[in-house]
């Protein structure tokens, strides 16, 4: 069977066609494509909802017209992202997977966005995937993007509870605001961290927020405001100056989420831990995970590189796994709070 998968959650206007083998349970994907917003919104420091949406409306239609005829009517279900994100653009994947269920009679059904990054590392660099070994569970993933930073326990496949996250800002929003006080541009993520490339990590000593709290909890609203202050009380930096403070706030991130990730492996002892969202893009904090792997002796699965950010083909993969495992999701109306449940 094939999924079209659709994902218009905030600034990438996403499809992918993914073909399932329910027999073998594995699923590959055939065609995807991505519009991505970030050179519209970049100009504002920032995602604006509203253009977003328009955005959203104006390119999808004609994508969807493209991809279609590229690939053929013969789709067995949509998977749409309906929720966590922007309410404006969710409404536009939403609306036009709708329509486009109905007319061409398949059923359509809501994917939850958070979802679709947890199972983001299921797939190799061909772009295949398999049903995971019942082994894996339970599993930990580590979401953090720039809208949800959280500890996740997968109990078993479709079973999610939060375990902590951060009590501000997302990890990814602090990248994002740093960039905008050094007026770098949006997003800010693979911006600073290119020049922390450059930049020594021990010039400034920012705090790390809530690394000794003693349990999961993170916070990187302090971390900003400490970059804030700097700024403040330092003028006429040069650039190496520049590259030394992004190096320095990198470095304060990835301590802290090294952290909690050391506290979540020591309390829940899983064998392995998956990481989804867009800054996992950041190299750095891949090596420092890939370190903290052997010396726990466990498997870290980290997406492909195309599968950071938001993209439809991790959408595509929650879909294809909701077949493998017979889970028949219905479409549910745009949820932009569709948060994931808490642990008790
Ligand atoms: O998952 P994503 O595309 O969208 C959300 O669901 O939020 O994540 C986008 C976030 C942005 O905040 C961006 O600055 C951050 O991911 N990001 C990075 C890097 N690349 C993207 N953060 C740190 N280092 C990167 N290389
Ligand atoms: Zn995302």
């Amino acid at each position: 069977m094939k999924i079209l998968a659709i994902e218009t959650s905030c600034d990438e206007t996403a499809l992918a066609l993914i073909q399932v083998d329910k027999e073998n349970q594995s699923y590959k994907v055939l065609d995807h494509t991505l519009y991505s917003q970030i050179k519209e919104h970049s100009k504002y420091g920032g995602v604006v909802p509203f253009l977003a949406s328009r955005l959203h409306s104006k390119k999808l239609p004609q994508m969807l017209v493209d991809f279609i005829h590229q690939n053929g009517r013969d789709i067995d279900k949509i998977s749409v992202t309906t929720g966590p994100g922007l309410s404006p653009s969710l409404y536009v994947g939403a609306n036009q997977a709708l329509l486009l269920g109905t007319a061409m009679n398949i059923p359509v059904e809501s994917i939850n966005h958070l979802h679709g990054h947890i199972w983001s590392s299921f797939m190799n660099y061909n772009l295949e995937g398999e049903k995971p070994a019942n082994d894996i569970f339970p599993f930990i993933s580590i979401l953090i993007s720039g809208g949800h930073t959280e500890m996740i326990l997968v109990q078993k496949y479709n079973s999610y509870k939060v375990i902590s996250k951060t009590v501000d800002d997302a990890v990814g929003e602090a990248f994002d605001k740093v960039a905008k006080m050094l007026n770098l541009g949006y997003p800010g993520g693979p911006i600073v961290s290119k020049l922390a490339m450059k930049g020594d990590p021990q010039i400034i000593k920012f705090p790390r927020p809530m690394i000794s709290s003693g349990d999961g909890k993170m916070s990187f609203s302090g971390l900003k405001t400490a970059v804030l202050y700097y700024l403040r009380d330092h003028h006429n930096m040069s650039k190496q100056d520049i590259n030394n403070l992004c190096a320095s706030f990198e470095q304060a991130v990835i301590d802290v989420i090294i952290s909690k990730t050391s506290w979540v492996i020591e309390k829940y002892n899983p064998k392995l831990i998956t990481v989804g969202g867009g800054v996992i893009a950041n190299q750095e904090l891949r090596d420092s995970f890939i370190k903290l792997s052997s010396k726990y002796n466990l498997v870290f699965k980290l997406p492909i590189s195309i599968l950071t950010t938001d993209n439809a083909i991790m959408i595509g993969i929650v879909g294809a796994l909701n077949e493998i495992y017979n889970i028949k999701e219905k479409f549910k109306n745009v949820d932009p709070n569709w948060e994931l449940p808490e642990i008790d």
